[in-house]
């Protein structure tokens, strides 16, 4: 059986990379497949968060799941904290993983910055729980950005090393990434060589599940761009990355290729173009914003959610803690 593990941080709300490089594509997958999907609040107090702050972003992150067409009734959306495997699948592969593996991690490099000694131990160790989050489940398949690739690349190293270790063959499955779609890297507003991310400063260097239209137009508007027009052809696009971005999140959000993107605005003047996307992204976005809304009105339904979703994971995990346990040779006293 094929399953798929895939997750968000709940640090502030979803972006517009977080939707087209994995949230839009596990909508696709849900037919396909039996889907878990996690609000991985362990994962965000890697980093400093404030605790309210914390528990509403964990709500607002699983409404943006569900506005955006997961079926909570068929998948399971759920919050990590809540299931204690985790923690103790994570504690394990502290144990399975070797730190020259850790040292090699581009993430952790970028996000403790200069002063790494005084980044927490959590940073340093979070692809360890990251690949305890997709093996506690067994899960075959990790719908992801390409920033993940790393990470889920170390996933299948701790997989193979625990069964070679424990000589299980084939205990843990390795994970397959699920790298899908035109906006596998969806870039900043306002440099096309830099990740679209949560942490960066500029609030217009990001498109926000939560911003309404005119921020959304204003931010379009307000893109960085090269002063020629655009380019006829794919090839043109070398050396302008926020031509090609731009270009990018428009096929992705108009379900074609860059190829018929370019072809389609080709000669074009930036202006007339950031308008057409700016309506193109309005107009995707809006009934997901509005939906978003409503279920933010209801949190005693989104709960009943993260409630339900949390005990049909824990029934999945839990034998498979216990086999893993067993291997482990942890001694259970029934
Ligand atoms: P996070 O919260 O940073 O991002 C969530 C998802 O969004 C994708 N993404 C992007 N895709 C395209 N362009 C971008 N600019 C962009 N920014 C983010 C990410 O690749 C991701 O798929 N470590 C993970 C969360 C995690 C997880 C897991 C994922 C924890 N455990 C297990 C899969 C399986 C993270 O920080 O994602």
């Amino acid at each position: 059986m094929s399953r798929i593990f895939s997750g968000v941080q709940p640090t502030g709300n979803l972006h517009l990379g977080n939707y087209l490089g994995a949230v839009r594509n596990w909508v696709k997958l849900q037919h396909d497949y039996e889907c878990i999907f996690c609000v991985v609040d362990m994962h965000a107090i890697t980093v400093p968060q404030d605790p309210k702050a914390l528990t509403a972003s964990t709500r607002e992150v699983a409404a943006a799941m569900i506005a955006s067409g997961v079926d909570p009734k068929k998948h399971i959306i759920f919050n990590q904290s809540q299931v204690s495997g985790h923690a103790e699948l994570a504690w394990i592969f502290n144990c399975v993983a070797r730190l020259g593996w850790l040292n090699r991690m581009t993430q952790f490099k970028d996000k403790a910055g200069k002063n790494r000694e005084n980044a927490s131990v959590g940073l340093y160790a979070y692809p360890n729980l990251m690949a305890a989050d997709i093996l506690l489940y067994k899960a075959t398949h990790v719908p992801v950005g390409e920033d993940q690739k790393q990470h889920l690349e170390l996933a299948r190293d701790i997989a193979a090393k625990f069964n070679n270790d424990f000589g299980v063959e084939n205990f843990f499955p390795l994970p397959e990434p699920l790298i899908l779609g035109t906006a596998t890297r969806v870039m900043s507003l306002k440099d096309g060589t830099k990740k679209m991310s949560k942490s960066d400063p500029s609030e217009l260097s990001r498109i926000n599940m939560t911003d309404d239209a005119d921020d959304i137009a204003k931010k379009i508007r307000k893109a960085k761009t090269d002063p020629e027009p655009l380019p006829g052809d794919d090839k043109g696009l070398e050396g302008r990355p926020e031509a090609a971005n731009l270009l990018g999140i428009y096929a992705a959000l108009s379900d074609s290729t860059l190829t018929e993107t370019v072809a389609k605005f080709a000669g074009e003047g930036f202006g007339t173009f950031k308008q057409h996307l700016a309506d193109l992204a309005v107009a995707k976005l809006g009934p997901i914003q509005d939906e978003m809304r409503r279920l933010l009105d209801d949190l005693a339904y989104v709960d009943s959610v993260l409630k339900d979703g949390a005990e049909r994971a824990n029934a999945i995990a839990e034998p498979i803690m216990a086999e893993i346990k067993d291997v482990v040779g942890f001694l259970t006293v029934r």
